[in-house]
């Protein structure tokens, strides 16, 4: 497995994968990886010949007072998972590596980037769409894979390719969950063992929601007020948004008629959690 930590390395063993002709793949990671990152890195090794990983805590796609410093950096545990998954080749550059001078050029994929995490986060997705452009740029991938878990990220993400034509082809993986259904996360750390008993409600929640469709309830806001019920058993969630939209524009469903995404944020101390499923799908 090779390791780059230039542009200049990381495209070179690119290019000389591409003069074999193999299918490129990249899966786009802030490191710390955990089961949902295996099963991405899997999936990608299961289709594509040459398997790139990046590894780069973001600065851009972080808040002012977001976990950007605490964000976690396991670097050597992080390279020999990706040796274990047989990776090709681990790009890891430093923040002066990507952003080298201030940066005045961002791509923010409109309106899609306002509600849900935009909302109570509103420069997070300039950040993300602009270092994932920049990344495939660099590495230009046939195909990048991305989790589920990150619902709106992915869309985003979805969209940009398609507005700027950009040659490749987004995967979206199902979330990886632990086995009392919390979806696994890099930050699911910050969780006190109290919190930790707490958290698996969020999916709780979403299943509740997904039974009451599947018994013919239409009503948002009635599936919302029992998905709060489910999430009030714990007086230490603190619900940040809990939003039924559609899957495409992201905008609010005032009936369910068709596919639906059923997003939740909350907070559990210090742990800021997301989830999600897509009901109805064709
Ligand atoms: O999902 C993540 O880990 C990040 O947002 C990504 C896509 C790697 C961009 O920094």
């Amino acid at each position: 497995m090779n390791v780059a930590s230039t542009i200049a390395r990381a495209r070179r063993h690119v290019r000389l994968a591409r003069q074999n002709d193999c299918t490129v793949g990249l899966v786009p990671t802030m490191g710390a990886l955990h089961a949902g990152h295996a099963s991405l890195i899997e999936t990608a090794r299961e289709n594509c010949v040459f398997l790139a990983v990046s590894i780069f805590v973001n600065p851009s796609q972080f808040g002012p007072n977001e976990d950007y410093e605490n964000y976690p950096r396991p670097m050597e545990k992080d390279l020999e998972l990706c040796r274990q998954l047989d990776v090709d080749m681990v790009f890891a550059p430093s923040a002066n590596e990507m952003y080298p001078e201030k940066n005045l050029t961002w791509i923010q994929v409109e309106q899609l980037c306002e509600n849900l995490c935009g909302a109570s986060r509103p420069t997070h997705f300039r950040g993300v769409t602009t270092v994932c452009a920049k990344l495939f740029n660099i590495i230009q991938p046939d195909y990048a894979f991305f989790g589920q878990k990150d619902a709106q990220q992915s869309i985003l993400i979805r969209k940009m390719v398609k507005d700027l034509n950009m040659p490749l082809e987004i995967v979206v993986c199902p979330t990886i969950r632990e086995k009392d259904g919390l979806a696994i996360s890099s930050r699911n750390k910050y969780l006190t063992p109290d919190q930790r008993k707490d958290a698996p409600l969020l999916y709780q929640s979403l299943q509740k929601a997904q039974q009451l469709i599947q018994s013919g309830q239409k009503d948002p806001d009635k599936i919302r007020r029992e998905m709060e019920a489910v999430l009030k058993k714990s007086a230490q969630i603190n619900i940040e948004y809990l939003e039924i939209v559609n899957p495409d524009t992201l905008e609010p469903l005032e009936i369910l008629t068709g596919p639906a995404l059923i997003a939740i944020a909350a907070r559990l101390g210090q742990a800021r959690l997301i989830d999600n499923i897509i009901t109805n799908k064709p």
